[in-house]
């Protein structure tokens, strides 16, 4: 089962509210009455404001793709998202929370399957997305993407605390890490759009251990032994899915390394990209600042010191830059 209930074989059960206003659609549109599927509207029709406020009202907040026509399904949301954070019409923190809608369902069906290359690709896209609309703001405005939506918002009732968690990190990490890097002011668009993929996809190879993932005791050390295997998982799971950016790659698998090489896996050369270390700095202040079942969350200043503890010595450049960064905006 894939939510609270089942569904007829042949049918994707979405939220009403991921699918864009006056946008043509590019697959058949069914809701649901009185247990019937109905087949609503239909491919290259629009789905108006005046139509979706109708169902609003009627109490409709899913609507269902018939499982052949999810390529076109995940082409209007890839066209819907790049007109979305063009459009400076729409208010900035109505384009954030709509690309957090569509993150958290990409996020949670990757979750369900994360080798699905269609769901990967377009959660590719809310990375680009994400980069351009940070890009395009004030540092202090697009941090309240994280402040006011990652820390409040659930990923759904029927997730266990740490599959929730694992998604929330995701979004967490990536809007850090995109902020981050633009408060360093030595990227271009381009390597901000790749710096928020990589914080995106960091984990999602440890989305092939549900059984490890779950778990609600302490790791084994069966468990550690598989965990340390997630930086390598996801890049091979990226590249099957046709996202192969060597930047990417390089600074997933190095997540949990440092340039004195004592994290994993191992690297000879121990000198880490600075997108490596951007991105392992966030995942390590994201995962101590937030709550988990074994563990409250840290203040931000006890996160910074014990962050300090471990990446001082081997970047410390980059440490005082990041303690500015949280001072300044967390
Ligand atoms: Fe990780
Ligand atoms: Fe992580």
């Amino acid at each position: 089962m894939r939510y609270e209930e089942s569904l007829p074989l042949g049918f994707q059960r979405i939220p009403l509210d991921l699918l864009f206003k006056e946008e043509r659609l590019l697959f058949d549109l069914f809701i649901k009455v009185q247990g019937h599927f109905l087949l609503y509207r239909r491919e290259k029709q629009i789905f108006d404001d005046r139509l979706h406020r109708q169902l609003h009202v009627q109490g409709v907040t899913y609507c269902y793709i018939p499982l052949e026509d999810l390529p076109g399904f995940y082409e209007y949301l890839s066209k819907g998202l790049s007109k979305l954070h063009s459009n400076q019409k729409i208010l900035f923190f109505k384009r954030a929370e709509k690309l957090f809608q569509i993150f958290r369902f990409l996020s949670r069906e990757i979750y369900e399957s994360p080798q699905n290359p269609y769901n990967l690709q377009a959660l590719q896209l809310c990375g680009i997305s994400l980069a351009s609309l940070i890009d395009s703001q004030s540092l202090k405005t697009s941090f309240s993407i994280q402040k006011v939506l990652s820390s409040k918002a659930s990923f759904g009732s029927t997730l266990k605390p740490n599959q929730d968690y694992s998604l929330k990190h995701a979004f967490d990490v990536g809007v850090l890490s995109v902020s981050f890097a633009k408060f360093l002011d030595e990227f271009d668009r381009e390597a901000l759009k790749e710096i928020a993929i990589s914080g995106f996809f960091h984990d999602v190879g440890t989305f092939l251990m549900p059984e490890v993932l779950e778990k609600e005791e302490r790791l084994s050390v069966e468990d550690w032994e598989k965990v340390h295997k997630h930086p390598e998982y996801t890049v091979r799971i990226l590249k099957k899915a046709g996202i192969d950016i060597a930047s990417v790659n390089h600074a997933i698998l190095f997540h949990h390394q440092s340039n004195d090489g004592t994290g994993y896996p191992e690297y000879q050369p121990k000198i880490l990209s600075k997108e490596a270390q951007i991105l392992a700095f966030c995942d390590h202040y994201s995962s101590m600042t937030a709550r988990k079942l074994y563990q409250g969350p840290l203040s931000p200043y006890a996160a910074l010191q014990k962050l300090g503890l471990k990446f001082y010595e081997t970047s410390p450049d980059l440490y005082k830059h990041f303690v500015r960064f949280i001072q300044n905006f967390a």
